[in-house]
């Protein structure tokens, strides 16, 4: 029975990849997205994704709640086959702000696309990603999109990786000049050369078909010509691209997949999502190249250090949770990855933090504004679990091993600062409850001031936004309607270590120490002056940018 279970596993898993996109707002990954899903045939779904075009007035509901919310009622995974494989593409939220679901959500995704735009580079919110995909330890694949329009040169942009990311990098594919320059790409693996064909049809959402031929190609240098046929630009794309081509092979790194998996390494794209060019060739590349679903870090280490996918047993961990997704419904969903065992509806396991047995009875998967129920799921897969008691929290485990429990997600360092006034305070207790529920969605988070209790919190958010959301969701699920005065911190830090003195951090102008919801000491600094003054003063002192683990 093991042994069949096993096989059984191992082919699940072997089939499945789960990644999410990073990128700064406005890169293309809605479109990259949509383009993705065509390929797996879900192109049904795009409306989970954004409303285009003709599908605008299919999808017009959901574009209005979405609206209307502020936020992006997050579909969490958009699930698809494509050739024998299963992706699970994890969804981070729409909107133009960033919140801390984006982070959590990479806690979930075994490798992320870093989706970059060709004429700006890598841009801030990419980094903050980035350093989270690092942390984690998971392997980064790049796309640089938006090659139709006038772009940095290539070589500039693998620059930019290397100096403001830290990473090294390996095209696998390059492109032939850019903007109404823009050619093709060529695949150095295939050693085939990918014309480019501004159609409108690709647009659309069609399938591209390109035509391919080889360096060395007679015709090679004569179709560089462009529609304008222009022999003199022919030949300086052709010199450019061949001297570039050589650079690479001289001075670049060669691929390495163990470097890839480690993280120290991303393999390097080039396209155009709008015009669906270059993403078939770098999907195929990525599903052969990207990891199954890797095993997890059981912090008990009551079985193996980590817990690998193909065990016959089911473990599985919280990483987002999402309240009032159906507004008339008032309902609480937590979103689960599965990292070992098979899944089945109504199963029992046990909720390792309350150490008390659950029945999994109301697992539910999302295509925009459907619901679907799931009735089995394997490693690598997301489900929303039904939860209207609140028994679930981000970062809790849910496990037939006994005594296993996963490492938890952390909390991430807020940027963003506020105090919140409530103008009617007849209402505090419902305030009460739309913090307590909205915190643990990752909307805001959530200090205590110092013998305050639960009265005047601070509130801290990794993107400003975050904060009208908050105002905003009040007034409409809680019927709260606050005033949220920002306040002038820009960093906060957790502290660990000896004789932490949190009188004299409030004393002084610069700082100030709160509690965060499991009491544990957060520092606010006004400024990075501030902030370095005291990581230079303090050395027997950690400043940590993630909460600690809570100690159980
Ligand atoms: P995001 O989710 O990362 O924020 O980006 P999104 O896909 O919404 O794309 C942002 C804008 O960039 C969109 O234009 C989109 O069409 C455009 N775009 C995406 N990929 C490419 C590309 O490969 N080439 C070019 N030229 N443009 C691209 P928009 O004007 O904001 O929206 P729309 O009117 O096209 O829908």
């Amino acid at each position: 029975m093991d042994t069949q279970i096993t096989n059984l596993l191992e082919k699940q898993v072997k089939r499945r990849r789960t990644f999410a996109i990073i990128s700064h707002p406005d890169a293309g990954k809605t479109t990259l997205t949509e383009k993705l899903l065509l390929y797996g045939g879900a192109i049904h779904l795009a409306g989970a994704v954004r409303a285009k075009g003709t599908q605008r007035n299919t999808t017009s509901d959901w574009m209005e709640i979405e609206k209307q919310r502020g936020i992006s009622i997050s579909t969490s995974v958009l699930q698809f086959e494509y050739n024998g494989y299963v992706i699970n593409l994890l969804d981070t939220p729409g909107h133009k702000d960033f919140s801390e679901d984006t982070y959590r959500t990479l806690m979930a995704a075994d490798a992320a696309v870093m989706l970059i735009d060709g004429a700006k580079g890598v841009e801030p919110q990419t980094r903050k990603l980035f350093e989270v995909c690092r942390m984690r330890g998971i392997p980064i694949f790049t796309f640089i999109n938006k090659m139709d329009r006038p772009s940095r040169e290539p070589l500039d942009l693998l620059e930019d990786l290397e100096k403001v990311l830290g990473i090294r990098s390996c095209p696998m594919t390059w492109p032939i000049g850019s903007g109404d320059r823009f050619r093709g790409v060529y695949d150095r693996q295939s050693k085939e050369i990918m014309f480019f064909h501004a159609d409108a049809s690709a647009a659309k959402g069609k399938k591209l078909e390109a035509k391919m031929t080889g360096v060395d190609d007679p015709e090679f240098l004569k179709s560089l010509a462009g529609t304008r046929n222009d022999e003199y630009e022919a030949k300086e794309l052709y010199d450019q691209f061949k001297s570039e081509l050589e650079l690479l092979e001289m001075a670049g790194d060669d691929f390495d997949w163990d470097r890839v998996l480690r993280g120290e390494l991303t393999p390097v794209f080039f396209g155009s999502a709008a015009n669906n060019f270059g993403v078939e060739r770098f999907l195929n590349r990525f599903i052969e190249l990207a990891p199954m679903p890797a095993p997890r870090l059981d912090s008990h280490k009551t079985v193996n250090a980590e817990v690998d996918p193909i065990t016959p047993k089911f473990t599985a961990f919280v990483f987002k949770i999402q309240a009032n997704m159906d507004p008339s419904h008032r309902d609480r969903v937590a979103f689960i990855r599965v990292c070992s065992g098979k899944f089945e509806r109504n199963m029992m396991v046990k909720h390792a933090r309350l150490d008390k047995d659950i029945k999994l009875a109301m697992p539910v998967s999302f295509f925009g504004q459907e619901r679907v129920v799931v009735e089995e799921a394997w490693p690598g897969d997301v489900i929303g679990l039904v939860d209207t008691s609140s028994t679930l929290r981000i970062g809790d485990t849910l496990t037939a091993i006994k005594g296993l429990e996963y490492s938890g997600v952390p909390s991430f360092s807020p940027e963003h600062f506020a105090g919140v006034i409530i103008l009617d305070p007849m209402k505090r207790k419902q305030l009460q409850k739309g913090l307590e529920q909205l915190s643990e969605e990752g909307v805001v988070q959530i200090y205590r001031q110092r013998g305050f209790g639960d009265k005047d919190p601070v509130l801290g958010a990794v993107g400003a936004l975050q904060f009208e959301v908050l105002q905003h969701r009040l007034r409409t699920e809680y019927a709260v309607e606050v005033r949220i005065e920002k306040l002038p911190y820009a960093h906060a830090r957790w502290v660990v270590g000896e004789n932490l003195d949190p009188d004299f951090f409030e004393r002084r102008e610069d700082s100030r120490c709160l509690l965060d919801r499991d009491d544990l000491p957060v520092l606010l600094f006004r400024s990075d002056w501030a902030l370095r003054w005291a990581t230079e003063n303090y050395k027997n002192l950690q400043f940590l940018t993630t909460a600690p683990r809570k100690k159980t």
